[in-house]
């Protein structure tokens, strides 16, 4: 099965060209390695509508398996991504969100400070990663095992059961 990702930038900053947006790539090099099919990639601001509409069009239109946003999950007055996310997902998927808080944990106390959410609308798995390019590779990794098999789920995909015998 090929898996079909988008990978959404938001930042006030990069979105004004005022910092380079090296997370983004960053992602993108992870998918390619995995061999997913990058179809989508933005850098936006920190908006509420322009994230929900970003979301709910790559879901609904363009039918991604996993989108995969990077930054807005901290403390900061416009840090908005979790809300956003939370306002366009139809079931949450807390433990994913959970696993990405407990590992970074042990590499840093920072990691308490990730609001990140993960959850899903239709047949799309939206998962929030932090800002920075090293925060958001060290979370993504976190979960990459487990994406081959959450996503053949969400598309009801018979094969998905062989995958409860693989530890
Ligand atoms: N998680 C890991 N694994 N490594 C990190 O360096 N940085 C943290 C945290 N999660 C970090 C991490 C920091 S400093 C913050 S403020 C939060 O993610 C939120 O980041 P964001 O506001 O850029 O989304």
């Amino acid at each position: 099965m090929i898996i079909k990702i988008g990978i959404l930038t938001i930042s006030d900053r990069s979105s004004r060209k005022e910092r380079e947006d090296l997370s983004g790539p960053a992602l993108q090099k992870i998918a390619n390695d995995q061999g997913w099919h990058v179809e989508r990639l933005a850098v936006i601001p920190d908006e509420l509508e322009e994230i929900k509409n970003t979301l709910i069009h790559w879901c609904d239109e363009a039918k991604l398996h996993l989108i995969l946003t990077t930054g807005g999950t901290g403390f900061a007055p416009r840090d908005i991504t979790p809300e956003a996310t939370l306002q366009v997902i139809q079931k949450i998927a807390p433990g994913i969100a959970e696993a990405m808080r407990s590992e970074s944990l042990k590499k840093t106390p920072h990691a308490m400070l990730s609001r990140s959410v993960a959850g899903i609308r239709g047949n799309s798995l939206i998962i929030n990663l932090p800002g920075s390019p090293k925060a958001a590779v060290e979370n993504l990794q976190v979960i990459l095992p487990v994406m081959p098999h959450a996503i053949e789920l969400i598309g009801g995909l018979p094969e998905a059961e062989k995958g409860h015998q693989i530890k």
